[in-house]
């Protein structure tokens, strides 16, 4: 099954996807993370992406486009994937249309999460994540079973993203409400969307995601 994950910044998309990871063998698509590793590297792409994430603008639709192309043609998402983070554009919607039929694949669900949109600086401002194998945290909602220490690998390194604040943030909502929720409207026809309470608590979101995919 290959679903799409739609929300703003903090609405929980990273979390879920690796629960579904977990619990499912679904593969986590997250251009984001994508192009942060890319960022992290140094290569072309990472140079190019670095300020415009920093500063919480889009990346260009190509580049996105481009290595979500390269990731769709390895041989894991056949098992299913979770696009997170992609379409974020309506120029994006339409690219992976062409991409999907090219590949032969299709789309089950578009999921939206929705947020109250107050509650998502505090979400993301509190964000962290294990620096070794990338688990994901939170100072209030999510802290690791033993304090400083990985719940997943053991590690006590952990990282903060540079987009993390609450300057960027306000950004990253304007893109998301700008540009990327007009994108729902070309899912609806398909009959597509489904709705999910994100701000419910982390294990209440996945127990109603889980029903979405239950269902077939
Ligand atoms: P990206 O990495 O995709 O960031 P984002 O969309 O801003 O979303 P986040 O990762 O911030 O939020 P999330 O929904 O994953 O929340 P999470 O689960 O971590 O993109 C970053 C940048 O890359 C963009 O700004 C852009 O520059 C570029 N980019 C990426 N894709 C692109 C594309 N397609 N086109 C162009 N540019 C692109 O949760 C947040 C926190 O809340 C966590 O700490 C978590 O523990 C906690 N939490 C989660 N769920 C709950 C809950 N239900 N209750 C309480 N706490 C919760
Ligand atoms: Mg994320």
């Amino acid at each position: 099954m290959n679903i799409i994950l739609l929300g703003p910044p903090g609405a929980g998309k990273g979390t879920q996807a690796s629960k579904l990871e977990d619990e499912r063998g679904m593969v986590q698509l997250s251009t984001g993370d994508m192009l942060r590793a890319a960022v992290a590297a140094e290569t072309p792409v990472g140079l190019q992406a670095k300020d415009v994430m920093e500063r919480g603008d889009l990346v260009s639709d190509e580049i996105v486009t481009g290595i979500l192309s390269d990731r769709l043609d390895e041989d894991d998402v056949k098992e299913g994937f979770i696009l997170d983070g992609y379409p974020r554009t309506e120029a994006q919607a339409h690219a992976l249309d062409a991409l999907l039929a090219e590949k032969g694949m299709q789309l089950h669900h578009v999921i939206e999460l929705e947020v109250d949109e107050d509650a998502l600086v505090e979400r993301i401002t509190g964000r962290f994540t294990c620096a070794n194998c990338g688990e994901g945290y939170h100072d209030t909602f999510k802290r690791p079973k033993v304090e400083g220490i990985c719940d997943v690998c053991g590690s006590s390194n952990f990282k903060r993203r540079p987009d993390d604040n609450a300057e960027t943030v306000r950004t990253r909502m304007q893109e998301y409400r700008t540009k990327t929720a007009p994108i729902i409207p070309h899912y609806e026809p398909k009959g597509l969307v489904r709705r999910v309470d994100g701000m419910a608590d982390i294990e209440t979101v996945s127990d109603a995601i889980a029903a979405i995919l239950d269902k077939g």
